[in-house]
């Protein structure tokens, strides 16, 4: 794909979907943001084209393909957050798997044929082996897991129907910002670790809370693979590139293949603003598996994905500048 392709970014107002666009345009692309505002910001759609719009109203997403020449389709669009779906399944089942009905039928009466998915170690649920290759099992424990593993299905069976190609990027955990932007994560309520562990460094908000030191890691609380957002940015552009010419479809981890548990992220904090992080021990978060920690070799192979931020102080870092 040439680099001055368009490329219209689903959810280009949220944090990854952000990032991923200010990189496209460095590199040269014409970028169409379309996102419904709904965890967005407006101030975030750094787009050639900027448009608000919802995946849930097929008349915005026509009018949108009729307007606009379109080479391929990053879908960032969807809610997100492990915890919420537990409580509100039916919220995810509508944002994450009908509107992605919505994007591929309207792709598909276009003749627009390309798609890089925004998915999720999450489609693993509690994985038999660390750190975790594609082919695990696909086996979600929680509906945000479940909304994307069928994504993920419905673009394989499209690939096959209708000879289009998609990418299926199952992120770890995404964190870091783009630095010298205004760009970060800025979700609303916030429930990642690290902007809370750096708002409870700064005194913004009460302790954070610690969710479970009992489960079975060294320290008892949770391990993650945290990852550079724009690491993440890069390997869509990759994927845009290396994507097959008719009726594909691959997924790939990415990851930085290193775990680090809850006290690790709270002590790193802490090393870097020289500062205690105020916290305390609560219960477990319903859905939340003990380890995730990707292998990604196989990006590494396919996709030529050289990740930049690959210590966990150095993605930090870039949060504190
Ligand atoms: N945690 C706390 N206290 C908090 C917030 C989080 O202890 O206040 C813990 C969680 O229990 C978990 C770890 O910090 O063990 C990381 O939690 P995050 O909420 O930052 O991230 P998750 O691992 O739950 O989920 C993220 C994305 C998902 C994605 C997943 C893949 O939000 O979309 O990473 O690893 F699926």
């Amino acid at each position: 794909m040439k680099k001055s392709a368009t490329i219209l970014v689903s959810g280009g107002a949220g944090y990854i979907g952000s990032h991923t666009v200010w990189y496209l345009n460095q590199l040269g692309y014409r970028t169409i943001v379309f996102d419904n505002l709904s965890t967005g910001f407006r101030q975030d759609m750094l787009g050639d084209v900027n448009r608000i719009g919802d995946l849930q109203n097929p008349w915005d997403l026509k009018r949108l393909f009729l307007q606009e020449p379109i080479d391929a389709v990053i879908h960032f669009a969807a809610n997100i957050a492990v915890g919420e779906s537990v409580k509100e399944p039916l919220k995810y089942y509508r944002n994450n798997t009908v509107s992605l009905v919505n994007l591929l039928e309207t792709m598909q009466a276009s003749g627009v044929k390309k798609l890089v998915f925004s998915s999720t170690a999450a489609v693993y649920g509690n994985p038999v082996l660390c750190p975790i290759s594609e082919d695990a099992p696909i086996a979600p424990v929680n509906p945000y897991g479940h909304s994307k593993a069928w994504g993920e299905q419905m673009l394989r069976d499209c690939a096959s129907a209708y000879g289009m190609d998609f990418v299926a990027l199952r992120y770890f955990n995404a964190c870091g910002k783009a630095p010298a932007t205004h760009l970060g994560e800025k979700h609303d309520p916030e429930t990642h670790l690290i902007p809370l562990v750096l708002d409870a460094v700064a005194g913004r908000r009460p302790p954070l809370k610690v969710f479970g030191n009992d489960y079975n890691t060294l320290d008892g609380t949770c391990i993650r693979d945290y990852v550079h957002v724009l690491d993440l940015a890069q390997a869509h552009e990759l994927a845009l590139q290396k994507m097959g010419d008719g009726g594909s479809f691959s997924a790939f981890n990415l990851g930085n293949g290193q775990g680090h548990s809850v006290l690790e992220v709270i002590r790193a904090v802490e090393e870097i603003c020289q500062k205690p992080v105020p916290f305390e021990f609560a219960a477990r978060r319903e859905g939340d598996p003990a380890v995730l920690v990707a292998s990604s070799a196989k990006a590494k192979e396919k996709l030529g994905w050289k990740p930049k931020f690959e210590s966990l102080q150095s993605i930090i870092k870039t949060l504190v500048q």
